[in-house]
C-alpha cells in the first residue's frame, strides 16, 4: 500500500501576524510513501537531501514513534512546485507530509489538530504548517505544548500575486537580524495591524488591507537582506489596485493581494516593476482551502 500526500504552499505573517498567520496557497507538493522491509529510498530531491537527516523522513519517524507505527524501512518520492528556501513554506510541507503519512499507516490521517501539535513542536511556529494543515487563513495560539488553531473564512475573491526571486534566503539568518524587544509602540502597532488585516479578510473590506499588512516586528529589520526590497514594496504600495503587499514568511518572496476582477493585475505589476523582477518569477495564486490531501494507492 503506498500513501500520497500532497500538501499546499504557505504564506506567513501576512505583515503584522509574525508566527500567527498564514495561509494556504494552489501551489503544491506531493510526497508517496510506500513501507519496505529495511533501509531509507528517497527520490524526487535533491541528491544531498536524501539521507537520514531528510526533513520529511524525520518528521515520518518522530511521528511513527508518537502514534506507535512501527516500521522497518521506507520509501519516499518526493515531487512539486513549491519553491525551496523562498517563504512559501516548502520545509513545512515536508513536516506536514511526513507526520501525516506516519498517522496515515495508521488510519489516523484526520486527526488534525494532533497533527497540527506535532508539526509545531518539530517546526518551532504554527503560522506555516497551520494552513498547510486545515487550509485557507489560520491564525494560531501557542499554549503549552499546545495550539489553537482557528480557520478563517474569508469571503471575498482575491488573488495573491507571488513574487519568487531568483535567490535564497535562510529562515535562520532571517530570523537572526530580528531584535529580541521591540518597543510597546510597535507592539501596539502590530497588534492594531493584524486585527484590522483579518477582520479585513473576513469582510472582504478591501480598504483595510494596504494599511493592515503594515509590520513593525520583522519586516523593517529584513528589507536590507533582499535585493530591490524598498523600490519593489514602495511601487507595490501605489499601485492604488494592489490591495496590500507584504513580505511572504521569512522571505525573500513578496505578495502582492489583488482582487480576482483585477484581471490585468500581474502584466501591471510586472510593467511597474520592470527591471527590478529580473530573473524574479511572479504566479498568481488563489487560496487553498483544504489543506493536505492523503489517498491511498
Ligand atoms: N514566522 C516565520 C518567520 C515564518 O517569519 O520567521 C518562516 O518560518
Amino acid at each position: 500500500m503506498k500513501v500520497r500526500i500532497k500538501v499546499p504552499a504557505t504564506s506567513a505573517n501576512i505583515g503584522p501576524g509574525f508566527d500567527v498567520a498564514g495561509l494556504a496557497l494552489t501551489l503544491y507538493n506531493t510526497f508517496v510513501f510506500e513501507l519496505s522491509e529495511g533501509g531509507l529510498e528517497i527520490t524526487g530531491c535533491p541528491e544531498q537531501f536524501c539521507n537520514e537527516d531528510n526533513m520529511t523522513y524525520q518528521a515520518f519517524k518522530t511521528a511513527a514513534a508518537y502514534c506507535g507505527l512501527d516500521f522497518k524501512g521506507v520509501k519516499i518520492a518526493c515531487s512539486g512546485d513549491v519553491p525551496h528556501t523562498r517563504g512559501l513554506g516548502s520545509s513545512s510541507t515536508c513536516i506536514v507530509a511526513g507526520i501525516v503519512a506516519a498517522y496515515a499507516f495508521m488510519n489516523r490521517s484526520e486527526e488534525r489538530e494532533e497533527i497540527l501539535d506535532l508539526a509545531t513542536k518539530i517546526e518551532g511556529h504554527p503560522d506555516n504548517v497551520a494552513p498547510a494543515i486545515f487550509g485557507g487563513l489560520t491564525v494560531s495560539v501557542m499554549y503549552g505544548d499546545k495550539v489553537k488553531t482557528l480557520n478563517i473564512p474569508v469571503k471575498h475573491d482575491y488573488r495573491f500575486v507571488t513574487l519568487i526571486p531568483p535567490f535564497t534566503l535562510s529562515t535562520e539568518l532571517s530570523r537572526k537580524v530580528l531584535p529580541p524587544t521591540i518597543s510597546r509602540q510597535d507592539a501596539i502597532a502590530n497588534v492594531s495591524h493584524l486585527a484590522l488585516s483579518v477582520a479585513s479578510l473576513i469582510n472582504g473590506y478591501d480598504e483595510g488591507l494596504k494599511l493592515g499588512f503594515k509590520d513593525r516586528l520583522h519586516q523593517p529589520y529584513r528589507g536590507h537582506l533582499i535585493t530591490g526590497y524598498h523600490e519593489i514594496m514602495d511601487t507595490l504600495d501605489k499601485d492604488e489596485k494592489v490591495l496590500g503587499s507584504y513580505l511572504s514568511g521569512a522571505g525573500p518572496s513578496l505578495m502582492a493581494v489583488i482582487s480576482a476582477n483585477d484581471i490585468m493585475g500581474v502584466v501591471r505589476i510586472k510593467e511597474e516593476l520592470g527591471s527590478l523582477l529580473d530573473g524574479w518569477e511572479v504566479v498568481k495564486l488563489e487560496l487553498d482551502q483544504k489543506g493536505y490531501t492523503c489517498d491511498y494507492e
